[in-house]
């Protein structure tokens, strides 16, 4: 395994925390596992080396590389069921009949399995006499490894007993290679963009709902409210967001109330919603 001396370490860690909010300060050892094999399959010997090699690389494609191996891609259908109960139950029931359109944003989507539980979901509620307008869901991720796998669509067939036995049939077809992939209509619900989610982006619309989970576990303490901050704003009135169960919103003043454990919800007004908790330390 390549080491690194103290002052490559300092420069890894600053360059991947100013620029995509990942703290690695505490993950000597994962980064130079993880970075060995890419310097060994460049035949780069010191992480000095690929850093100046990426900053005069203009096609970007060592930036992107040394990404895919720093970020944790760990994600798998299903993830968290709460979440997806209390869409299914609390907050698809109660859509309005005016509404034009139901729009979801994945931020941090990694290899897609989790958009594609969301896609899957609804269109068993459909299927089951459920009324809902166009459903469009944006999924993002900063690792183009990830997108790659997300946008192919293609699971090991292991990944089927995540899944309830009438999706499987429903929604899923193996390829006889010991793969799946989801029915057509499904993948078409997605669609996947390149995003950095600690750079603005001009034109972000507003979502219904937003599911950035298990992906500020990773940030420090100013990316991660950075992140609330751009989050809570890229919320409808109403709408909602998912975090990861393991995860703590930081104790900014925003306009979201915590409703269930991880599930957050804008303010419909200016002011707090009547009959909901904010939490203590928490978010408002
Ligand atoms: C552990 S996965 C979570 C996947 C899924 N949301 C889940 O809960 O199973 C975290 C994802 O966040 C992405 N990520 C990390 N930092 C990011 C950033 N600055 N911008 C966009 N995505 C980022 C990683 O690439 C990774 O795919």
């Amino acid at each position: 395994m390549i080491k690194f001396t103290d002052e490559e370490f300092q420069r890894l860690t600053a360059y991947i925390s100013e620029g995509y909010g990942i703290d690695l300060s505490k993950k000597r050892t994962l980064a130079e596992c993880r970075m060995s094999l890419e310097m060994e399959k460049r035949q780069i010997s010191s992480l000095t080396e690929f850093l100046s090699q990426m900053r005069a690389d203009k096609t970007g494609r060592l930036a992107a590389a040394l990404i895919d191996r720093l970020t944790t891609n760990y994600t798998f259908f299903l993830r968290e069921q709460a979440h997806f109960d209390f869409l299914e139950q609390e907050i698809l029931p109660q859509l309005s009949p005016a509404a034009a359109s139901f729009q979801i944003w994945c931020a941090g989507c990694s290899t897609g399995e989790e958009c594609y539980t969301l896609a899957m979901l609804l269109a068993a509620y459909r299927d089951h006499g459920g009324w809902l307008p166009p459903v469009r869901i944006l999924a993002t991720d900063i690792s183009e490894q990830a997108l790659r796998v997300a946008m192919e669509a293609r699971y090991p067939s292991k990944a089927l007993e995540q899944l309830p036995e009438a999706w499987r049939r429903t929604y899923c077809r193996t390829d006889g290679t010991g793969f799946f992939t989801l029915r057509d209509d499904l993948r078409k619900m997605v669609s996947f963009r390149k995003m950095n989610l600690m750079r603005p982006y001009a034109g972000h619309e507003q979502y219904d709902l937003v599911l950035c989970r298990n992906v500020m576990i990773y940030f420090n303490d100013a990316a991660r409210k950075q992140l609330t901050q751009r989050l809570a704003g890229s919320l409808k009135k109403g709408g909602y967001l998912f975090i990861g169960h393991t995860e703590l919103l930081p104790a900014e003043q925003t306009l979201l109330t915590c409703v269930r454990p991880a599930i957050y919800q804008k303010a419909r007004r200016d002011g707090h919603e009547k009959g909901q908790r904010r939490v203590s330390g928490g978010i408002g």
